[in-house]
């Protein structure tokens, strides 16, 4: 039997393109009519349908909850800011706190407004500034219900899926732009925080906690050869570490926000570039299980990254981690196996707040659409009729006692 602190954050997370629907005023829209490769259209209609989706979190035993704001509901135009959209906004958030569930807010998860994209993105210097513009207004308003803050998610992936990668939009592929993209996020995280922090200080309220959601994934050699030790170095470096070192050097980290999803098996053929950075094993060698997008299966790996983040003395919150799978017992197996080594990372002295299983509907999961079935709900799309999975169920007996059998 394990046993978790009662104090301890139990929940799911979303975010606000992946299941609000209609998000017509994002950057992700237009991408996905011109690709023609998927369509978020109507998502799971939570924009509507949020308070039944916080009964349903409720019900479920969640005492926390993360969620986005959209950008572009709120800034549909430069400078033009929607108070409309706020007010929905400031409703989702008093829906939550109704039900006693703790709210953890990102202001930047993947999406920008169209008009931000058309205007330099990211790339552009000016991006610090407009986005910094838009926190600014969402902060002023939510900061009374909200403290817990995610100023970006994820930020190594977003730049290099859509600047290095080519995979999201624009699909650039140019190491020197998604550089100057990271340098940019990097600069709008600081600046987010500190603007975050003097606005509780001159409202009088209580101290907020700010942080990003950094993804880490466990990076290991598969074969323990020079060539793989150095390219597993680099990619833990590159992908995990870096860009948490400078917010840190830079002390604008409250907690650790991470996100843990699987394993990075490094198995390099030659010394280029993009094998060192990119290349995994393809011949089956430490087979573990996989999800239905082929991701390695490795609760063991959350237990390393922990305790790799030490280091930095700061509390955790795991604010993403979870499964796309058709196999709710593999979603289960999947869970309990990640809760065990979260404990044995706490039981070996990292602070540990809570735990937010991705997610809690099944979603849009970017540029692979609707097929994985990342919930702990099922949504049947042609209906949008809600069914929570036997592994909701299981993990509410968990987040209601603290107790993992
Ligand atoms: C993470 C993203 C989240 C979701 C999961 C599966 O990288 O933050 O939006 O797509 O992966």
């Amino acid at each position: 039997m394990i046993k978790f602190p009662s104090n301890f954050f139990w929940g799911a997370a979303t975010s606000a393109y992946q299941v609000e629907g209609g998000n017509r005023n994002s950057d992700w829209w237009p991408w996905e009519k011109e690709t023609g490769k998927v369509c978020s259209g109507e998502a799971c209609r939570h924009y509507e349908l949020y308070e039944q989706d916080f009964d349903l979190a409720k019900s479920l035993g969640h005492n926390a909850h993360r969620l986005s704001v959209e950008w572009s509901r709120v800034e549909p135009e430069e400078g033009q800011f929607s108070s409309k959209e706020l007010e929905h906004y400031i409703n989702v958030i008093l829906a939550l706190k109704k039900r006693g569930i703790e709210p953890v807010v990102t202001l930047h998860h993947f999406t920008n407004p169209i008009w931000f994209s058309r205007s330099g993105g990211w790339e552009d210097r000016r991006s610090v500034a407009r986005f910094l513009r838009y926190c600014d207004y969402v902060v002023r308003a939510l900061s009374p219900h909200v403290r817990y803050w995610i100023t970006i998610n994820e930020p190594t992936i977003f730049f290099s899926h859509a600047y290095l990668f080519g995979f999201w939009p624009p699909q650039a592929r140019s190491f020197w732009r998604a550089r100057a993209v990271h340098d940019n996020l990097i600069a709008a995280h600081v600046e987010v925080y500190r603007r975050i922090h003097r606005i509780y200080k001159a409202a009088g309220l209580l101290r907020p906690a700010v942080s990003l959601s950094q993804h880490v994934s466990a990076v290991v050699a598969c074969r323990p050869d020079v060539r793989n030790n150095i390219a597993a170095r680099l990619r833990d470096y590159w992908y995990n570490v870096e860009l948490l070192d400078a917010v840190m050097r830079q002390k604008s980290m409250d907690f650790i926000g991470l996100n843990y999803y699987s394993r990075n098996l490094v198995d390099v053929t030659s010394w280029r570039m993009s094998s060192l950075m990119m290349e995994t094993c393809q011949k089956g060698h430490h087979p573990v299980k996989r999800n239905s997008l082929g991701w390695d299966i490795y609760p063991e790996g959350l237990y390393q990254v922990l305790l790799k983040l030490k280091r930095y003395d700061l509390p955790v919150m795991i604010t993403e981690n979870g499964i796309c799978t058709s196999d709710d017992n593999l979603r289960w197996e999947f869970l309990s196996g990640h809760l065990k080594n979260i404990h044995l990372a706490m039981g070996a002295g990292v602070k540990v707040t809570g735990y937010l299983y991705w997610s809690l509907l099944d979603n849009f999961e970017w540029d692979k659409g609707f097929t994985p079935r990342f919930g702990l709900i099922n949504v049947d799309y042609a209906t949008y009729q809600r069914t929570a999975r036997p592994s909701a169920a299981q993990f509410a007996r968990v987040s209601t006692t603290g107790v993992l059998e």
